[in-house]
């Protein structure tokens, strides 16, 4: 790859929507209320990736080391994303969002993933943004399982281990089909990557926040896509000034 200076609009954003608590701390509110405010958020952000004609917007909504949490507050998130999926689906539908989620499943209840299923069935055919949103998902996992796979194929002999390359192996990741994220964005001041999608990050650009993610809006990601734009990426190479 060359060195190329950003284009305005990178093909990809991934975020780590980070600092409910905190939000609702501040509020002296409850962290299910800071929840419930970063789903708007959530509301918010794909409406404005949609109207900027975005292709992929990424959103960690609930990572493998979540289910560590108290059981009820697991059990405020798990209510959300049911009433994110009944409340939102048509809206999605018709702005053209293709619908994927990446993660474990099986560990979900059922009706959760069923809903899933139906999403991601009910929007295969649409052209417009790439909504991915990674429940139950860790970058480890994803990774270690994605090896485990293709050890069993060597095995096997459906695979020959000298054709193992890096794009052979990102072709059979959760993410196969979607390109890696160009920016990575992580709201409330935290500067970690937090397991989130650890193989697709190698060129992305990283960039903190202090904002709370229920405060994280249609400006705030303009913000964002503005100082992407203003980065110079060389994947490697020289910068475009030591070329010349
Ligand atoms: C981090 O805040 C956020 C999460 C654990 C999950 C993200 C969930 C949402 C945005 C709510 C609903 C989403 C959908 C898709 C319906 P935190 O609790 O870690 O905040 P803290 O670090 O301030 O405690």
């Amino acid at each position: 790859m060359t060195s190329a200076p950003a284009s305005s609009l990178p093909r990809h954003v991934a975020i780590i929507m980070d600092g409910n608590g905190r939000w609702a701390k501040k509020r002296y509110l409850p962290r299910e209320a800071g929840h419930y405010a970063g789903m708007g958020a959530v509301r918010e952000t794909v409406r404005a990736a949609c109207d900027m004609g975005l292709e992929n917007l990424t959103l960690f909504a609930f990572s493998s080391e979540n289910w560590k949490r108290p059981k009820t507050e697991v059990g405020a998130l798990m209510g959300l994303f049911r009433a994110y999926f009944r409340s939102d689906m048509d809206e999605l539908v018709e702005r053209n969002v293709r619908m994927r989620i990446i993660g474990h499943r099986g560990r979900v209840a059922g009706d959760i993933q069923q809903m899933i299923q139906d999403s991601e069935h009910r929007t295969a055919a649409n052209t417009g943004l790439n909504l991915t949103f990674a429940f139950d998902y860790g970058g480890q996992e994803e990774i270690a399982a994605t090896a485990r796979e293709m050890a069993r194929a060597a095995k096997e002999g459906r695979l020959d281990p000298e054709t193992i390359t890096p794009d052979l192996f990102a072709s059979r990741l959760f993410t196969a089909g979607t390109p890696d994220p160009d920016l990575i964005i992580r709201t409330s001041g935290e500067h970690r990557l937090s397991n989130f999608l650890l193989w697709q990050s190698a060129y992305a650009e990283l960039l903190f926040l202090d904002t709370h993610w229920p405060d994280f809006d249609r400006a705030v990601l303009a913000g964002a896509l503005e100082q992407f734009a203003a980065r110079e990426r060389r994947f490697g190479a020289l910068d475009s000034e030591a070329v010349a």
